[in-house]
């Protein structure tokens, strides 16, 4: 059975901690799945770190889409959380609801995911009445950079930290299931986590939230053009698979791969009707 909205809620009552992370394609989510991980984000990031793009901005809905099919395929337990792309879903609610249902009729995906605070509470309401779950994501928001002035903390001074909170408030109420609070300060983080009934995702937000989500290239050492502050490196695979591919290619180089252990054979009287033709 399919992890469910009312699932990650009942984890927030339960004190139960909520691990998500992003994924981007079918053999990434099948691990991450099978490792039990309940929460799967089908992030924009992927702009970034899988299409080498310089901020989440440039992402298109095919895009999204693409990747969506394939984590669903990949992932047969979490719940799997699409990330609509900018400008998707700011401009009508019909857009929004429109864009929205590709990701949950065509792209398989559960719910989806969209940044904003009041500005979006509009469009949150309405797909949650139309059956979309639909999570938030306050704090800095990456399809905003342009207005924050960059990559930056978010709540730092009253002004903001109230109206964050505030934001949160009204996602509650718009309908939202969870909402990610991102580079958001740790005591800030808290206050809302203590405020909302419903679960906050942090990253970068201290560990008072009901859940963390971190993009799997971060976090396995694989996305290494930025390596943000609030990213743990469990792995070092960038470094790894650069020495495997080092590897092979000295050896294609030297000829000491492939062997006749990595290769197929054939009869030999066929190989002498060959050569005799
Ligand atoms: O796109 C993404 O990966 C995200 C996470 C950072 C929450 O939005």
């Amino acid at each position: 059975m399919r992890v469910t909205i009312t699932d990650i809620k009942e984890m927030k009552q339960r004190k139960e901690k909520i691990p998500m992370l992003t994924a981007y394609d079918y053999v990434t989510a099948k691990m991450i799945d099978e490792a039990g991980v309940p929460l799967i984000l089908v992030g924009d990031s992927l702009g970034m770190v899988i299409l080498g793009y310089e901020s989440t901005i440039p992402v298109t809905m095919e895009e999204m889409l693409h990747h969506t099919k394939a984590v669903v395929r990949g992932a047969k337990k979490a719940l799997i959380v699409g990330d609509m792309p900018f400008m998707t879903y700011h401009t009508s609610i019909s857009d929004a609801l429109y864009n929205a249902a590709k990701f949950i009729q065509e792209g398989g995906a559960q719910a989806v995911k969209l940044e904003g605070g009041e500005i979006v509470c509009d469009k949150v309401r309405r797909l949650t009445e139309c059956g979309i779950p639909v999570m938030g994501h306050i704090g800095l928001t990456p399809q905003s950079i342009h207005q924050l002035g960059g990559f930056k903390a978010q709540g730092k001074t009253p002004e903001v930290a109230k109206r964050l909170l505030q934001d949160a408030c009204i996602l509650e109420e718009a309908g939202a299931f969870s909402i990610v609070l991102e580079c958001t300060p740790a005591p800030l983080s808290k206050l809302i986590t203590q405020r909302v009934g419903i679960p906050t995702i942090g990253i970068g937000a201290g560990p008072d939230c009901d859940g963390q989500v971190q993009v799997i290239s971060d976090i396995l050492g694989l996305y290494t053009d930025f390596v943000p502050k609030h990213a743990k490196q469990y792995a070092k695979l960038a470094v790894e698979i650069k020495a495997a591919v080092a590897e092979y290619t000295a050896e294609v180089k030297s000829e000491s791969f492939p062997t006749m252990k990595e290769s197929y054979t054939m009869d030999e009287s066929l190989l002498t009707q060959l050569t005799a033709t």
